[in-house]
């Protein structure tokens, strides 16, 4: 069955320029993430560099990832850097207390990760630890990374095999501290806050970004208390001293990672929608305090959480912590999230899925010597050309096709009265760079196509190139078995174009298409 659906995109009502930053990666030291999904040592049989998995490295390159953020997560507010320098076979053993009680060789720590994020080419974001550690710790974790004058840390840096500082820009000051970093109200977060940031400088050429924990989702009291406690801390520049606020939202699960109805795809899309409100709802509380935006909203963990075990990850036998196969429904999570995310470029800086490899909504499942790419990493690829774009505004007429009933814990802290979980037969979001427009739209549909009227407002383009992710069976995902199920189309081209193009969407697809513009 097919249905008709409008869109109209106005190329001359900008919206920001997209932040290359809000198609971050996250990796934690969480199951499989790191060892083996990352690091298999230089003694390994698989082939590495340096330790890094070859296989990882190459898959992962072509995106040229913008931010990794690393050590967690929770584990990140257990973790003491000094425990993952220096020579490897001198490092402590430790228990990943938060992770499943695993064993910690740390041999994978500060210069592994940043040898890491050089080789994809990303912009480091360390989580410091303020739940169980001291405000001298991350002082001395900053100085070791980005000092380059003389001092005792930065000698050992170099001892350690780094001439040059790390640079390191971004600094998470803790991470969930109203839960595993530390179980704080947001008025003894503000203070922790205050004190920690305190000692984490500038040193000359580095400059710091650090960035306060927000809330959990929907949490509008967490981000209100906060910043209304920030009040009473060193009131002359309380603000200049959060550079960022990040939110988590995991949309969570229906059914199954690989086993869900019809209505449950068109739930757990509407449940990612919903980071929508939480975008929108968290900055509107932040311009009560923050009306020249000096602080900037960032989502640091986002994306979909199936439930483990058997049933919940795969039938292939996923072991790891939170692996979880990864369908197209995933992929139009993830879409509809980036689509969300281009429509606020101007108050979206940063976002980070969670997690790049083998955990959670992963980009990447890794296992022995096989790793394959899943169908999130195929999203993140076609949403490349939108990175420092101008986001223009498109109006969607398509017509609502699910209304999910939020459950009673979604709405109880809502921001609005809304109890549904709207959802559009189709979503998009548009940029322009160096004047090609870049349309992406999912059509959120299990089953239905869909043919498109694109109207483009005072404006034509031309030499259209579309790209399409979809699939014949909703459930559709890439095992290792066989890694290229769900995948990008190859392009198709057309001499289509001026001010309506009509475009075909199949089912459950994501489609990118790019004109030049007139
Ligand atoms: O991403 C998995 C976990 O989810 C992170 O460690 C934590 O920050 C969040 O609760």
């Amino acid at each position: 069955m097919e249905t008709v659906q409008r869109l109209v995109l106005l190329p001359e009502e900008p919206i920001g320029q997209v932040s290359p930053y809000i198609h971050g990666q996250f990796s934690e030291h969480l199951g499989d993430c790191i060892y083996p999904g990352t690091f298999v040592g230089t003694e390994s049989p698989l082939p590495n560099t340096r330790g890094i998995r070859q296989d990882v490295l190459e898959a992962l390159r072509p995106l040229e990832i913008p931010v990794l953020r690393w050590p967690g997560g929770c584990f990140a507010d257990n973790y003491h850097w000094r425990d993952g320098i220096g020579p490897r076979e001198q490092r402590p053993t430790r228990v990943n207390t938060y992770w499943g009680m695993a064993e910690e060789s740390n041999a994978f720590g500060t210069h592994e990760f940043i040898d890491f994020s050089r080789q994809l080419g990303a912009e480091p974001y360390f989580a410091g630890n303020v739940g169980s550690a001291a405000p001298s710790e991350l002082r001395d974790w900053v100085e070791y990374c980005n000092f380059a004058g003389n001092s005792s840390l930065a000698d050992e840096r170099r001892a350690n095999g780094s001439a040059d500082p790390f640079k390191v820009q971004f600094w998470g000051i803790g991470n969930e501290n109203w839960g595993c970093g530390g179980n704080m109200s947001p008025e003894e977060y503000a203070a922790a806050f205050a004190r920690y940031r305190t000692y984490v400088f500038n040193y000359p050429g580095s400059e710091v970004q650090a960035i306060a924990c927000g809330p959990n989702s929907h949490d509008f009291a967490w981000t209100r208390r906060f910043f209304d406690a920030m009040k009473n801390h060193h009131t002359s520049c309380r603000l200049k001293q959060v550079q960022g606020f990040a939110a988590h939202y995991y949309c969570g699960t229906t059914g199954s990672s690989t086993e869900y109805t019809d209505s449950q795809w068109l739930e757990l899309l509407a449940r990612g929608y919903a980071i929508e409100g939480i975008v929108s709802g968290h900055r509107a509380i932040m311009d009560e305090f923050d009306k020249n935006r000096r602080v900037k909203l960032i989502v640091d963990e986002w994306g979909t959480w199936h439930p483990s075990g058997p049933g919940g990850t795969s039938l292939e036998g996923f072991h790891g912590i939170y692996m979880q196969q990864n369908t197209l429904r995933d992929a139009c999570v993830a879409a509809l999230t980036l689509d969300v995310f281009n429509n606020h470029a101007d108050i979206l800086y940063m976002a980070n899925i969670a997690q790049l490899i083998n955990v959670l909504q992963s980009l990447l499942l890794v296992e022995d010597d096989k790793c394959i790419k899943t169908p999130t990493y195929h999203v993140f690829d076609l949403y490349k050309p939108h990175r420092n774009g101008q986001a223009i505004r498109v109006i969607s007429e398509a017509e609502t096709i699910s209304h999910g009933e939020a459950s009673e814990e979604h709405c109880r802290s809502c921001y609005t009265d809304q109890r549904t979980l709207d959802l559009q037969a189709v979503h998009s979001s548009a940029t322009i760079k160096d004047g090609v427009l870049c349309m992406t739209v999912v059509n959120t549909h299990p089953t239905q196509q869909v043919e498109l009227d694109v109207e483009l407002r005072q404006a034509n383009w031309s030499e259209l190139e579309m790209v399409t992710l979809t699939a014949d069976d909703i459930h559709a995902c890439n095992t290792f078995a066989q890694p290229e199920r769900v995948k990008l189309s190859a392009p198709q081209r057309s001499s289509n174009g001026g001010k309506h193009t009509r475009i075909q969407l199949p089912a459950a697809s994501v489609v990118r298409v790019m004109g030049t513009l007139h």
